[in-house]
């Protein structure tokens, strides 16, 4: 089981599995060459909005084929999946690894799809995590202005453990100030409060998302308290956005092969200096 030995591996060894998103062609591929480029394992993540343009088998089998080629290990996971019957489905059609996220259900509602989920995945040698608090802010419009998110909202620890407990899932999905999205201001991170929820669940491994926009020195503690997934999205899209707009203001060519390449460069290099950072090169 890849998804285990991996997860099993930066635990030991006391780095992260960067979990990167993916909606197109393009940015798997830049994907995939910052981790050959660095012999990094990695998790390619597709959320239900990004399955929806993508597919979710041509998500299995462009991940796949990606693999064969380089001989890369791929971790393909569902990221935030909320309602139970499309994690069956990214379950069924040969995903790696699945992300269930309760937060915007009650929490006893939660606990209850989060361990009929858990046995469906296992038996199936799935990997699955859970989260139960909304993880605040966003991927997808890029503002300055960061929302004032209240640490009333931020995990409690007991709830946590409790429910760990109940589902039996792999992994746990804190929110601790990571907030989804990028903003003028870096993000910061609650490190206390995280060191306290690993002490309360340590034999569940660690999750962190909003992996973009958070200050270097919190992400390699994070990682020093037993985070060993960190998901990254805005940081990629803004530098495939940003080059693709400026290289179309600048070209008359129409044969898209050919202004794509620069895209995915950009989008490569902010890979690849997530995975120097999280200490997973190398470690295939
Ligand atoms: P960022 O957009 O902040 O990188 O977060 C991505 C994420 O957590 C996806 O689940």
């Amino acid at each position: 089981m890849k998804a285990k030995k991996y997860f099993e591996k930066a635990n030991k060894e006391r780095f992260a599995l960067g979990a990167f998103n993916a909606s197109n062609l393009e940015t798997i591929q830049a994907i995939v060459n910052a981790a050959k480029n660095l012999s990094s394992p990695i998790l390619i993540e597709c959320s239900p909005g990004e399955i929806n343009y993508l597919g979710l088998q041509r998500a299995v089998h462009l991940t796949r084929s990606f693999e064969e080629e380089t001989q890369i290990p791929i971790i393909l996971n569902l990221d935030h999946g909320e309602q139970p019957e499309k994690i069956k489905a990214a379950v069924d059609a040969g995903f790696d690894y699945v992300h269930y996220d309760g937060g915007k259900t009650p929490f006893e509602e939660a606990i209850k799809i989060g361990r009929e989920l858990s046995k469906y995945a296992h038996k199936k040698g799935v990997l699955i995590e859970g989260e139960i608090d909304h993880i605040e802010g966003s991927s997808s419009d890029h503002t300055d202005e960061s929302p004032n998110v209240s640490k009333d909202l931020y995990t409690d620890p007991k709830k946590a453990k409790k429910f760990v407990e109940e589902t039996e899932i792999d992994t746990f999905a804190s929110f601790v100030g990571n907030l989804h999205g990028i903003y003028s201001e870096n993000k910061h991170l609650d490190l206390n409060l995280l060191e306290e929820i690993r002490n309360i669940i340590p034999h569940t491994y660690l999750s962190l998302h909003g992996g973009s926009g958070i200050i270097e020195q919190d992400i390699k503690k994070a990682i020093s308290y037993g985070i060993v997934k960190i998901n990254v999205n805005s940081e990629m899209r803004i530098a495939f956005k940003m080059t693709l707009q400026e290289v179309l203001n600048n070209t008359k060519e129409i044969a898209l092969y050919k202004f794509m390449q620069k895209p995915i460069q950009e989008t490569q290099k902010v890979v690849e200096q997530k995975i120097t950072l999280f200490g997973s090169g190398g470690k295939i």
